[in-house]
């Protein structure tokens, strides 16, 4: 490999489905930085290692996104964090400073919001109801409460109670999770009121995946956010479409996250022609 090219990567196990490489390395390009993003496939075992050969200073690696199942887990290994990664616990970006510093950013979050934006999807006093209680439902809850312009409500289901319950315990020691409220059943998310929907399982994924909620409660008057973009148009986001609603797959937010990591790791915001540039490399290879 060319001495002099700096690398950037996704860490994370698995990693081979990543269509990050695809924006990044055409980014990269447009900007004449003599960069490649790969993918880390590491171990849990193997962990702790990688983040340690980031510090060496023969080290190519400039800058990583961390993604399932570490995104919680590799706050353990960094020098610091920003305030909001810190208060959703959950760090999807890591940007590697002077003296190999590891900072570890959140930008699953904002990417959400700047997708929601670019959607025309105002939150204030909105009805919001949320399905899971993962990795990727911490980012988004915790980015929709700490907007000034409030949600009236968040209510959330997970299919495990105990995870929901140790997510919202959690969040509630740095967070006013005031609006949020947590349901035992799923039918009790009162989805036939709801302004947003969003789907932050990985349910609709695989081929013959069940819909997790009764599509009769879906209305027109409602957006349905599937955070899953592969395939890009889910059963739910089917159904919902079929009764009307407006539908988002999760193309949106990844762009958006992509977009905001590479700023950080590039410390300037990126011109619009880049930003198409990395859109265009996205969609093609989405299917
Ligand atoms: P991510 O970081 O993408 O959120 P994750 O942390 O593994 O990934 O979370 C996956 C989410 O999908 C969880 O909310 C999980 O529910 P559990 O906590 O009960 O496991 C949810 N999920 C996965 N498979 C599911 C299924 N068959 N039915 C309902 N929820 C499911």
């Amino acid at each position: 490999m060319d001495k002099e090219q700096i690398v950037f990567g996704i860490v994370g196990n698995p990693v081979g489905h990543s269509l990050s490489p695809f924006m990044h390395n055409a980014a990269f390009k447009e900007l004449g930085l003599k960069a490649v993003y790969k993918l880390f496939e590491v171990p849990e075992e193997g962990l702790e290692n990688f983040f340690k050969k980031l510090r060496e200073d023969d080290s190519l690696i400039q800058g990583l996104n961390i993604t399932v199942p570490y995104k919680e887990k590799a706050i353990t290994f960094l020098d610091n964090v920003t305030p909001f990664a810190q208060k959703a616990m959950a760090v999807n970006v890591v940007v590697i400073s002077e003296g190999r510093k590891l900072v570890g950013y959140n930008t699953d979050g904002p990417g959400f919001l700047a997708h929601l934006a670019q959607l025309n999807f105002n939150i204030q006093g909105k009805k919001i109801v949320i399905l899971g209680a993962g990795g990727s439902a911490r980012g988004i809850l915790t980015a929709l409460m700490l907007l000034p312009e409030r949600p009236q409500y968040i209510r959330i289901y997970n299919r495990t109670l105990e995870r929901l319950d140790d997510l919202i315990a959690d969040l509630s020691m740095r967070l006013d999770v005031s609006i949020l409220k947590s349901v035992m059943s799923i039918d009790d998310l009162e989805i036939e009121r709801a302004d947003l929907l969003i789907n932050t399982t990985s349910v609709g994924m695989k081929k013959g995946d069940p819909v997790l909620v009764d599509e009769n409660l879906l209305h027109k008057k409602m957006l349905v956010y599937d955070i899953i973009y592969s395939p890009l148009k889910t059963t739910l986001l089917k159904l919902a479409e079929g009764k009307g609603a407006k539908i988002s797959n999760g193309l949106g937010m990844l762009f958006y996250q992509g977009v905001l990591s590479l700023q950080h790791w590039i410390n300037r915001p990126l011109e619009e022609k880049i930003k198409k540039k990395m859109w265009q490399n996205l969609e093609a290879h989405a299917r």
